[in-house]
């Protein structure tokens, strides 16, 4: 990523200053399928902004690690962490997405909420541990204009066709994806 695009992601960050305690949630895509997400093992957040869906799903019990190329996210992610509670549950590094997936054991959960990038498509789908959660959500172009960081229609099925689909859908500019490898 360029360094014009990262100031831009940490300037917006610093616009909208740390999230509260209260906003952690499942990540919206994903709110209707809470059930579905494990509550032990090891989880991966890719692009994991200001670290709500990450401790998230530190506070199921699972054991986090969020990345993003923003440090200024990164920063609001481990203020967030600290101020949860759970601070020994969730590790946040600044990690430029552009130069592939961190290095790292296999992981029981990717979550990937908002962010995509075909090119790590293979790289997640390796990441996965037997039977682990794949869950992506992308801007999409059904029910919305086409535009460079919006997926295509039927773009996460076909990408992540090799794994058990649980549930997916595109819509109004969103397409989402649950499945396990
Ligand atoms: C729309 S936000 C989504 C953040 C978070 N996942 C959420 O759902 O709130 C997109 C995120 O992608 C991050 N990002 C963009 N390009 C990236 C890259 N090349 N590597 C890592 N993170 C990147 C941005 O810093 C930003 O935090």
């Amino acid at each position: 990523m360029t360094g014009t695009d990262r100031r831009r992601w940490d300037e917006r960050y610093a616009d909208r200053g740390a999230a509260p305690v209260e906003a952690i949630a499942p990540p919206g895509a994903f709110a209707a399928h809470a059930d579905v997400f494990p509550s032990t093992g090891r989880a991966l957040d890719l692009a994991c902004g200001q670290g709500l869906g990450s401790v998230w799903l530190a506070r199921r019990g699972l054991d986090v690690w969020g990345v993003d190329v923003s440090a200024t996210a990164i920063d609001q992610a481990r203020d967030l962490v600290r101020r949860s509670g759970i601070a020994d549950s969730c590790r946040f590094d600044v990690a430029d997405l552009d130069q592939g997936l961190p290095d790292g054991p296999p992981v029981d959960v990717i979550l990937c909420h908002k962010f995509r990038d075909g090119r790590l498509d293979g790289a997640i789908i390796d990441r996965l541990a037997p039977g682990g959660l794949l869950a992506i959500a992308a801007l999409s172009e059904v029910g919305a204009s086409p535009g460079p960081f919006r997926a295509v229609a039927g773009e996460l099925t076909a990408a992540f066709a090799g794994l058990d689909v649980i549930a997916a859908d595109e819509g109004d500019g969103l397409a989402w994806l649950l499945a396990r490898g």
